[in-house]
């Protein structure tokens, strides 16, 4: 098996990533940007037109959407906000010189007119799916958000960027699947924007991993994920209570998992993984899911290592838990005893050579089920996740 040079030292900060998301106070980001964005007039449009290299497609549009489509271009303009969001604060944080964005003057260049490019590409992909959700609601529309990204160095900004571009990549690889069997033929010139986007945003990933010396390409089939996954994993950066209308999105909102340390060993090339759930888990009737790369998901049991009285920090309307079916939503984070509920630490072992596990892994706490055929399989089940992991 091939092991990357240095893969302990991306997996450690990986994890760091993970666990400094509650720990630091970002810079929030909020919109719009100075050329109207999200709602650019027609002269800004043709600007990033010119920007980003290219012009949206005139080609017909699809001639009939579902609300199952509806959904899910929604979140993809909402998922889009999100990226247009960190390019636009990590252009600034170079320009500007802020501390750990310092770049050799070998690169600066490249690296900022790189970006440019990308940010004004992503604002045309979140432009036309807010586009296509308008076309297709007579004229409503998705609405950003304030966002505290878990970053504050050049070399974080590059892991997190790799990690949300492999995510949306698994996410619309998703929804081209799901428009495919809801609309059949009629989703032709759909599935074919999704492809010209996956494509894209392909580029990217590589970009960033080629930033981080490692390959270009992760693996040889990416790792695919599930609406739920996605929308339940941006809650990390999303500004509590921030979203004018993220409830227009009819999808469930996953209480979280976090990864807290992963033990890989060399020679035998076992390894395992230890996670936290803000919540009461079953190993009897509870597994973990992985979901990788073109593998049907690995459905593995764990061990319960440790339960605590009451769950690390959680900041205020994050969703901790699912209480009797309920999600509770944190109203004023770790203070109020309220919300205070039994965290448990599990542990289980990681199928990592034997799946030779790359690119992005997710990791859900499941209720056991006969069929993990899909991520779609693995979403319906999860009671507490996804964790995410980047192996190089
Ligand atoms: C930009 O820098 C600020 C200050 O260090 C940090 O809080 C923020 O997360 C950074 N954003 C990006 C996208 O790098
Ligand atoms: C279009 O938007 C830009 C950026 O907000 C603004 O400077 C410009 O005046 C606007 N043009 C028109 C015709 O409204
Ligand atoms: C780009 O597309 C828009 C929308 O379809 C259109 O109005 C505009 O004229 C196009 N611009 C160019 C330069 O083709
Ligand atoms: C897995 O977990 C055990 C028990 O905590 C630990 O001793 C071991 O070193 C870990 N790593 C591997 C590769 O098995
Ligand atoms: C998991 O099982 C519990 C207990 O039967 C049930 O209350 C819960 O709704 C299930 N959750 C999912 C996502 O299947």
């Amino acid at each position: 098996m091939y092991l990357v040079p240095g893969l302990k030292v991306c997996l450690v900060a990986v994890v760091a990533s993970l666990l400094r998301e509650h720990e630091v106070r970002a810079e929030p980001f909020s919109f719009p940007l100075s050329n109207g964005f999200p709602f650019p007039n027609e002269t800004a449009l043709e600007e990033l037109f010119t920007r980003a290299g290219g012009n949206f497609t005139n080609a017909p549009l699809a001639p009939r959407f579902d609300d199952d489509s509806l959904t899910s271009w929604k979140l993809q303009a909402f998922n889009e906000f999100m990226e247009v969001a960190f390019f636009t604060q990590l252009i600034a944080n170079i320009t500007d010189g802020v501390a750990g964005y310092e770049l050799d003057s070998s690169m600066r260049d490249y690296v900022l007119s790189s970006l440019e490019t990308i940010q004004a590409q992503e604002q045309m992909h979140a432009y036309n799916a807010n586009d296509a959700v308008r076309y297709f609601t007579d004229g409503a529309h998705m609405f950003p958000c304030t966002y505290e990204f878990p970053v504050s160095t050049f070399a974080q900004a590059v892991d997190f960027a790799q990690t949300f571009t492999d995510m949306y990549i698994g996410l619309l690889a998703n929804i081209q699947q799901r428009t495919a069997t809801n609309l059949g033929s009629d989703a032709n010139s759909i599935v074919y924007v999704l492809a010209q986007a996956l494509g894209q945003e392909g580029q990217q990933s590589g970009w960033f991993r080629s930033l981080r010396q490692i390959p270009p390409s992760a693996e040889p089939f990416l790792t695919t994920s599930t609406r739920e996954f996605a929308l339940s994993w941006m809650q990390h950066w999303i500004v509590p209570g921030s979203c004018p209308n993220m409830d227009f999105i009819p999808l469930r909102v996953l209480p979280e998992l976090t990864l807290t340390a992963v033990s890989i060993g060399d020679a035998s090339h076992s390894g395992n993984v230890t996670l936290v759930a803000p919540g009461a888990v079953d190993p009897d009737s509870q597994s973990l899911a992985f979901v990788n790369g073109a593998l049907v998901p690995t459905v593995v049991p764990f061990r319960v290592r440790q339960t605590s009285p009451c769950a690390a920090a959680y900041p205020a309307g994050r969703v901790m838990a699912n209480r009797d079916g309920q999600s509770v939503v944190a109203a004023l984070g770790r203070e109020a005893s309220e919300n205070c509920i039994a965290s448990t630490e599990i542990f289980a072992d990681m199928p990592y050579a034997h799946n030779v596990m790359h690119g992005l892994v997710l990791m859900t706490v499941v209720n056991n089920s006969d069929v993990f055929i899909t991520p779609q399989d693995v979403a319906d089940k999860t009671v507490f996740g996804p964790a995410l992991l980047e192996w190089s």
